[in-house]
């Protein structure tokens, strides 16, 4: 319970101090394994493929568009589509949490 606790207050800490993505234009979606800061007013993750190109970086909320997809945690624009099963981890430690 304490451990989760601070693992809520590392996120949120975590996010106010600037978010981390993974960034890279490439084919190879194995390749996209850098990850940079983002800097003000870049508060979002974004993930595309436009025609088998996958482009990934930081970008503004604003400018998130349908084709592409954004999160707001560290380097949740990983390979995968890892914000539902983010969700459901942390859905399933909440669960486990209250029950166990
Ligand atoms: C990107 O889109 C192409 C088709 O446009 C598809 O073949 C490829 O599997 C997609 N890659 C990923 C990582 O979604």
């Amino acid at each position: 319970m304490r451990l989760y606790g601070a693992l809520i207050l590392f996120m949120l800490l975590s996010t106010a101090c600037g978010l981390k993505c993974y960034t890279c234009v490439s084919t190879h979606i194995e390749s996209c394994t850098r990850a940079i800061n983002c800097v003000e007013p870049l508060n979002r993750c974004f993930s595309m493929n436009v025609t088998g190109v996958i482009t990934k970086g930081c970008r503004k909320a604003i400018n998130c568009l349908s084709n592409m997809r954004c999160c707001e945690e560290d380097m949740c624009n990983s390979a995968t589509a890892s914000g539902p099963t983010a969700v459901l981890l942390l859905a399933a430690s909440a669960i486990s949490t209250i029950f166990l």
